[in-house]
Formats: structure tokens, C-alpha cells, sequence
């Protein structure tokens, strides 16, 4: 179905993909594997029509092609579903799909939106062809986008980490949805950062490592082990190793709390806890339960309706936002101003009115020496950064200056696995240091690992909090299903 031949593509002068040659057989899942940066999203726009290669060939069932723009990629059945999403929240689902790609003079919606009908329950895909793309779940959003591409017959489908933003049981939807797909014919390109994932799903994998290919095998025979290596290049560690918490005083305590959403629906309600310095409390649960709202109340960010919360006098907060693009980080600003956004006007970066150039430079090239910020200067925009690097530019400036709170929701979202490794011990490294941590995250495993304590929130409310240690999966499982309650 696809071969690619030798592409090279540079920014300035960072060759971001180096040679890369590959084959992707009809009918066939292929993953694509490589740290942050290493160049995937890069090559897969390529392959879509939105950046041009400076060197190569890609081929098209053994033709050459030329694909000029994503229009010439439509046209030739490529179809990619991006790692941030480019849907239009304020339209439907139908206007959404249809955007762009119906040019006849009389546009019929209704017609549209039962074609659309139509084609959803053709691939079991279940969608509201009226609703609004901004009133869905973000596992439906991405249906939305992968039904946009079958829209227009796509026959070779990218996915740029389609699972990083989805919950264990969306993911598993996804799954048998990506298997139909194959078997009927179509060929997958899949990108993630989940190795069991990848073995589970996937026939063949190709990784890369700094813009290069590494190897191209099947997924028969790997585990998580060996393909971390490969990608990284030497020995992971992949388990976490943490010490028995020493807790000190309550940092943050929370009573009765109410919460509601922005469309003033009751999100959170009557949660109750206290946690301490030195201490991770986990949150698990389904996305949408409440949690966000959670975050953003215990953060100042948004009212409370009811009950209070209290933080210990003079503490800092850090805050690891969910949505890294649109509150983590201003797009537009380079790496070293986003790192500097809570503490511009202070010394030492600032001094009598003045913003101090080297003294901000030295702090980001610093910063991105400690977090393994990739990027060719600290000058460069961070919409240009790749999504796992946008990631950690966000922890560089949360996790500066020893805070006493930190908020993390979703903080390993889009990293590789050196990444995730490096994030959890600086979180462990914070806990033992005092910090205290409120860990929120749609990964039970993740949850599982670096709790002391565990909190399971269900529609709004906490089901239990159950001590880690003495914690199962199969408890915590039926606790984020609503089908057990411990108080
Ligand atoms: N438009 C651009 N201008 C300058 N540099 C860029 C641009 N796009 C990507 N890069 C650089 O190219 C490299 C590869 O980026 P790419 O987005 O392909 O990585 P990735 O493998 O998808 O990583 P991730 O897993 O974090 O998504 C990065 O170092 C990135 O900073
Ligand atoms: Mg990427």
C-alpha cells in the first residue's frame, strides 16, 4: 500500500526525518514508534500532503506520487486523524464532516446528516450526526474525525496517538473499531507511546530514533522491554520504585465541596478530603466525572458553589493542566517565555521594570537541559515542538521552585516511556521533598503506581479512598463503573 523511500525533511538546519525508508502492506496495522521528538508527526504530514519532503520518494501501490497538499492525500485515499484535534467545536458533527469536501451549489443537511447515519452504523461507529462537536466526549470527537476520513474513502489511515486522550474503554472501542477497519481492507497507520498497546494491536512496527529508522519488524515477537530499548538506545527502566511516604502536615483540605461545570451543571459534589505534605493522593476515574472541575476548584481557577477549601498559609501551587495547548501553554510565545509565564515580573527576570534577556535565556537553557527539552534553541515557538516536548516545557515551569501543592492532571499524557519514567520520579523526588500531590489520571496503572492513597470519583462524587497498598485493580474497576460504594 505504501513505501517510502529515503524521505528527509529539515527544519533550518535540524534534519527532523533522515532517510526514512519503509513499506506498510495492504491490510495491515503498522506502528510507528520513536521518543519525543523523534520525528513521526513530521513524517506522517508528509505523507498527508502538509509538508513537503526536501529528499525522497513515497509510492502508492508501488506508483509514485507527489503529494502536493492534503487536498492531492484525499484524493489519493490517505486520510490522517492529527494528534491535536482540528475539528470545529462550535459546528455539528455533519457540518464537521462535510467541511471542505462537498463543493456541489445546493447543500442538502438532511440528506448529509442520514449519509452520515448511514455510514456511522456501516463501521459501528455510534455518532449524533446533529449534535454539536463541542457538547461531545472527547472519545466521540475522535469518531467524528475517523468517520471525516471514511467520509471521504480513505483507504490508508494515519493515527497520530489516537489513544493518548482516551480512557481504557474507549481505547478498547477504538481497538475492534481499527481491526474492523483492517480486515476490511483498509491499511492503519497507528502512532502511540503504549507499548503493550502496540504489541497488542499492531502487525508490524517501524522505529525511530532522532529523524532516523532504527528497525522495522513484526510485533510477534516483541515486548514492552525490547522496543523501549530501541527507541531510546540503551537500557529502560520501566517499573517505579517508590519509597514509603513520610507524611507531614495537611497542606490541603477540602470540605463538602461543590462544584459546577461551565454549563452550570453540578460536577463535583460533596467531596471531602485532606492531604498531606508528603503525600500522593491518587484520582481515579473515567474521564468526565468530575475531575477537571476538581482541579480547577482546588487551583483557584474556578467558583465553588458550596462547602470550602483551605490551603496551608503561604504555600505555592503548581498546576499541570489537562489541556497542555489551550491553558498549559501560550503557542505563540517561545519555550523560554512560557517557562517564565508565572514569574515574569520578579526577580531575577525582571528588574526595575525590565525584562532580563540572558538571565530568562540561561533559565530556559537550563530547564531544558534538566527536562530533555529537544528543540534547537530556546528561542523557538512552542507550537513548533513536538506534543510530548510542549509537555514537558509545561512541567519545567510547574515543578520549578519547590511548590508545596501540585495539582497534576493527565502529566505523562503524550510522553514516551523515558519521558513518563523521568516525570514520575521528579513527582516522587517532590513528594519526598514535602511536597503534596494530587495525582489525577484516566490510567489505572499509572494511578496504581504512584499513589499512597486513592480516591475513586464517580459522577462527581468520591466512591471511596482506599489506601494504596491494599488497593485492586477489580475494586478500583467496579468503583469507576459505579458499581460498588464504600464510604
Ligand atoms: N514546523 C516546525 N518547525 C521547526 N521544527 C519543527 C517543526 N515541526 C517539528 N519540528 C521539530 O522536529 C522534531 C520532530 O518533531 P515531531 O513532531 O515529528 O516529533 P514526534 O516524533 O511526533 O514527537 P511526539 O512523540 O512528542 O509527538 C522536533 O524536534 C520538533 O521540534
Ligand atoms: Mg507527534
Amino acid at each position: 500500500m505504501l513505501y517510502l523511500e529515503n524521505l528527509t525533511k529539515s527544519f533550518g538546519s535540524f534534519v527532523a526525518n533522515d532517510h526514512i525508508s519503509f513499506n506498510v502492506d495492504t491490510g495491515k496495522i503498522h506502528a510507528i514508534l520513536g521518543e519525543n521528538g523523534a520525528g513521526k508527526t513530521t513524517l506522517m504530514k508528509m505523507i498527508s500532503g502538509l509538508y513537503q519532503p526536501d529528499a525522497g520518494q513515497i509510492y502508492i501501490q508501488d506508483k509514485p506520487v507527489k503529494i502536493t497538499s492534503p487536498n492531492t492525500a484525499t484524493k489519493l485515499g490517505i486520510g490522517m486523524i492529527h494528534q491535536h484535534f482540528m475539528l470545529i467545536p462550535q459546528l455539528t458533527v455533519t457540518e464537521n464532516i462535510i467541511l471542505g469536501w462537498e463543493n456541489s451549489w445546493r447543500l442538502n443537511l438532511r440528506t448529509k446528516q442520514q449519509e452520515i447515519a448511514a455510514l456511522s452504523q456501516a463501521y459501528g461507529l455510534e455518532i449524533d450526526p446533529t449534535a454539536k462537536v463541542e457538547d461531545l466526549p472527547v472519545g466521540i470527537q475522535q469518531r467524528v474525525e475517523i468517520l471525516k476520513v471514511l467520509y471521504r474513502q480513505a483507504k490508508l489511515l494515519i493515527l497520530d496517538e489516537p489513544t493518548a486522550v482516551l480512557t481504557p474503554l474507549e481505547v478498547d472501542s477504538l481497538i475492534i473499531i481499527l481491526r474492523q477497519l483492517a480486515a476490511a481492507g483498509n491499511t492503519i497507520i497507528f502512532i502511540s507511546h503504549k507499548l503493550e498497546e502496540v504489541i497488542n494491536l499492531c502487525d508490524t512496527v517501524t522505529i525511530l530514533r532522532r529523524g532516523k529508522v532504527i528497525a522495522t519488524t513484526t510485533t510477534k515477537a516483541a515486548t514492552p522491554q525490547k522496543l523501549a530499548e530501541l527507541m531510546v538506545g540503551h537500557k529502560v527502566d520501566l517499573h517505579i520504585n517508590k519509597s514509603p511516604a513520610s507524611l507531614g502536615k495537611v497542606i490541603l483540605l477540602v470540605q463538602n465541596l461543590q462544584v459546577a461545570d461551565d454549563r452550570g451543571i453540578t460536577a463535583v459534589r460533596d467531596v471531602s478530603f485532606q492531604l498531606h505534605s508528603g503525600e500522593i493522593l491518587g484520582i481515579a476515574g473515567v474521564d468526565g466525572n468530575g475531575q477537571r472541575e476538581l482541579a480547577d476548584a482546588v487551583t483557584g481557577l474556578r467558583k465553588i458553589r458550596q462547602g470550602k477549601i483551605e490551603v496551608k498559609k503561604s504555600s505555592t501551587i503548581a498546576y499541570i493542566p489537562e489541556d497542555r495547548q489551550k491553558i498549559g501553554l501560550i503557542l505563540q510565545f517561545s519555550i523560554a517565555q512560557n517557562l517564565i509565564l508565572k514569574a515574569f515580573k520578579k526577580l531575577p527576570f525582571c528588574r526595575n521594570y525590565l525584562l532580563q534577556p540572558a538571565v530568562i535565556k540561561n533559565h530556559a537553557q537550563a530547564a531544558m537541559q534538566t527536562f530533555d527539552i529537544r528543540a534547537t534553541g530556546e528561542d523557538i515557538k512552542v507550537s513548533q515542538l513536538s506534543g510530548g516536548n510542549q509537555q514537558k516545557v509545561v512541567l519545567a515551569r510547574e515543578l520549578a521552585g519547590e511548590p508545596n501543592l501540585i495539582v497534576a492532571m493527565q502529566p505523562t499524557r503524550g510522553l514516551d516511556v523515558g519521558a513518563t519514567a523521568a516525570v514520575h520520579s521528579q513527582l516522587l523526588a517532590e513528594r519526598d521533598r514535602g511536597a503534596a500531590i494530587l495525582y489525577i489520571s484516566t490510567e489505572l496503572d499509572e494511578i496504581m503506581a504512584m499513589s499512597d492513597r486513592i480516591a475513586v470519583i464517580y459522577r462527581g462524587e468520591f466512591a471511596a479512598i482506599l489506601d494504596a497498598q491494599t488497593a485492586t485493580v477489580e475494586e478500583i474497576g467496579l468503583l469507576m463503573a459505579g458499581r460498588k460504594t464504600i464510604k
